[in-house]
């Protein structure tokens, strides 16, 4: 993969052989000759709203399926997955799902489990690796895209005006797949216009209170922010309680674009304090386990599986709000 996994992903959606990646015979129903499947899962960690509710997913997929799901909560520590990935080896899981908290080093870990025999299958995020044959599948999100749609929204809004646009944006983790990606799809599209500005940037590591911490900072150094573009919801709900406890108002004096869609973020929104939402669904779970058992069963599986997703104003999530799964 040339620069990124998910880049060349992306453009095949190509379709493997899984008998490359050692994955033997069986069926298609949670079952291999007759052993009840068992599945390694090594998780990012409990960081957000987002992450809980994928957590959750998972774990009754995985009940419902009748598969065994061996789960490992990683702390957001890149070490952490590594052992949990050596330890699903050494139990000799049938196949190892994960969702690497970065995108690089994971080479030698994968490379382990691939002469081992174990297929890998990533969810949620990618990893940045040249050899394509260290994994089957990926199920998850255009993080790109969901940057690209965060920018169109901003574009729209500030269209027709010529004075500058001062940003303020929370990235997600250092070195992960929405962080990196996320950010360059949104800064793809507001380049083509100089009145947008991005006067700063720092991470908040996807959690409400790092994003309060990083926004209270901004708001003491920045004369004037027009925007906050926070790469996911719980930095947008702790930056919104940076703002008030500043005496201005989220949403108004200042415009918050958020992403991810949980119930908490729509409830901001139905209160005006976000202005627009970039969804990402953490329900993978049942798609995943279906993956799982088609590569364990040696069927073909798409090389690259996106979840479908929308944007919300604030009337759409006060709608959609009642309903909200997450
Ligand atoms: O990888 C998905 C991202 O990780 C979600 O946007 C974020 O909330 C989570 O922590």
């Amino acid at each position: 993969m040339s620069k990124r996994v998910a880049a060349s992903l992306v453009a095949g959606a190509m379709v493997v052989a899984l008998s490359a990646c050692g994955s033997g015979g069986g069926s298609a129903d949670g079952k291999d000759s007759g052993h009840k499947l068992t599945v390694g899962f090594s998780q990012v960690g409990a960081e957000s709203g987002w992450r809980t509710a994928n957590t959750k997913s998972v774990q009754d997929a995985a009940k419902k399926a009748g598969i065994t799901l061996k789960f490992s909560d990683a702390q957001q520590k890149q070490e952490n997955q590594i052992k949990a990935i050596r330890s699903f080896i050494q139990q000799k899981v049938d196949v190892i799902a994960f969702s690497p908290v970065v995108e690089s080093g994971w080479d030698t870990v994968l490379k382990e489990a691939k002469d081992a025999h174990i297929p890998v299958v990533l969810t949620d995020r990618a990893v940045d690796s040249k050899d394509d044959s260290l994994y089957v599948s990926f199920l998850g999100s255009d993080f790109v895209e969901e940057g690209k749609r965060a920018g169109d929204w901003l574009v729209k809004e500030y269209q027709g005006r010529t004075d500058p646009v001062n940003i303020v944006e929370l990235q997600g983790t250092t070195g992960s797949a929405p962080a990196n990606d996320r950010k360059s799809g949104f800064t793809d599209v507001i380049k083509a216009d100089a009145k947008f500005k991005i006067v700063a940037s720092q991470t908040g590591d996807f959690t409400r209170a790092k994003g309060k911490e990083v926004m209270q900072a901004f708001l003491k150094s920045q004369p004037k922010i027009d925007v906050l573009y926070a790469h996911n919801d719980d930095m947008a709900l702790g930056a919104i309680q940076a703002i008030e406890e500043a005496g201005k108002k989220p949403g108004v004096d200042i415009k918050i674009i958020s992403v991810d869609g949980v119930k908490d973020a729509f409830t901001a929104m139905s209160q005006g304090k976000i202005n627009v939402d970039v969804e990402c669904n953490p329900l993978l779970g049942d798609q995943l386990m279906d993956l799982v058992k088609k590569v364990k069963a040696g069927e073909q599986v798409p090389r690259r599986i996106k979840t479908q997703e929308g944007v919300f104003t604030q009337d759409q999530a006060a709608a959609a709000l009642p309903t909200r799964q997450y």
